[in-house]
């Protein structure tokens, strides 16, 4: 059995993460002792995808809190809500920070006016949506491999795996799922240009656990559907409106599109804590734009003229209409996804 991966987590009063840059070519672990160093992992990458988004904040919230244990508790409390909204605005898509921050948010409001007490329990907090956030996954598993048949193809998008989320994956937890109850399958890649958490990460994940798999270019997707090899599509979500339509990596839609053209299923895998019902449709949903660079190379190789003009959204937005289920912890919303999804 192979160990699990360790996304982030809490040791000796850090935040340490497995450094997501550097895979799948290193496996090494980056420690924060402060909260800064967190919210700069979160920016640059070094911890991604929606979940492990929310985790690395709750716990960064909670490092950061307990510097001021010796403060005032008014102190305690005014630095402890600044924390909270520099790390909301680390990165604006992934709903699931937003909902651990809040969380933060809610409990602080609830603890006793003793600095020091209030840091354990606000870092017991984050240590709860750490652990809650597997368990979230594996029910997740559990309801989507339903959806995955014997000999079955699916194509995935980005990293929706251990590596996303605390542990398990949401995406690719519906795979390992499936894997656990002894299905066999066939996981075609996508490597997911720019930044490739496809190619270095998903891969990664697969070829660690054995799980056959093959890897792809994004652009060779339509006619890897046109030629029959792929039988359904499953990715992760980053945030879900009220109606359906699905925030994921840039990417998602184009695959939603050829898809639909081939009538073959698109399966979003997310926890609820990346449904955001106050927003009606995905046009409220905000777009990260990152760095151009990431666009005209990768990894110090730059192969587009320097300076030349790019356009660089991090994600891109599914109509609910191309999203054939949502599979969540407490079940698999079918359409209609507004009427569902409020119902869930
Ligand atoms: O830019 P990233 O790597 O954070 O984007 C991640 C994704 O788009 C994932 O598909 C999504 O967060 C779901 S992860 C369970």
């Amino acid at each position: 059995m192979t160990a699990p991966i360790r996304t982030v987590f809490w040791e000796n009063e850090a935040v340490v993460m497995v450094d997501q840059r550097a895979l799948p070519g290193e496996e090494r672990y980056v420690r924060c002792d402060d909260y800064r160093r967190v919210m700069a992992a979160i920016s640059d990458l070094t911890v991604r995808g929606a979940p492990a988004i929310g985790v690395a904040a709750a716990l960064g919230i909670a490092l950061g809190a307990r510097s001021f244990g010796n403060s005032s508790w008014e102190e305690f409390r005014l630095e402890t809500l600044r924390i909270c909204d520099d790390f909301a605005r680390t990165r604006p898509t992934a709903r699931n920070l937003f909902w651990a921050i809040e969380r933060m948010k809610r409990r602080l409001a609830t603890l006793p006016p003793d600095p020091a007490r209030a840091g354990d329990l606000l870092l017991a907090e984050a240590l709860s949506i750490l652990e809650e956030d597997i368990e979230v996954n594996r029910r997740i598993g559990l309801h989507g491999r339903t959806l995955i048949d014997d000999g079955d193809a699916v194509l995935t998008h980005c990293n929706a795996g251990a590596l996303a989320t605390a542990g398990y994956g949401t995406a690719l937890g519906v795979l390992r799922a499936a894997r656990e109850e002894g299905k066999r399958f066939v996981v075609y890649v996508d490597e997911t240009r720019p930044v490739l958490q496809g190619a270095r990460l998903t891969a990664w994940e697969l070829a660690r656990e054995g799980i056959e798999a093959c890897l792809v270019t994004d652009n060779m997707a339509g006619w890897l559907m046109k030629l029959g090899r792929v039988r359904k599509v499953v990715t992760g979500a980053d945030r879900v409106a009220a109606n359906g339509d699905t925030a994921n990596k840039i990417g998602t839609y184009s695959l939603a599109v050829l898809a639909r053209h081939h009538g073959i299923p698109l399966y979003i895998a997310a926890p609820r804590s990346t449904i955001d019902l106050s927003l009606p449709d995905g046009t409220a949903i905000p777009i990260e734009e990152r760095d151009a660079e990431e666009v005209r190379g990768f990894g110090g190789l730059r192969w587009a003229p320097e300076g030349f003009p790019c356009f660089n959204p991090a994600f891109d937005v599914t109509p609910a209409d191309l999203v054939s289920a949502i599979i969540t912890e407490d079940g698999i919303v079918s359409p209609p996804l507004g009427e569902n999804l409020r119902r869930l």
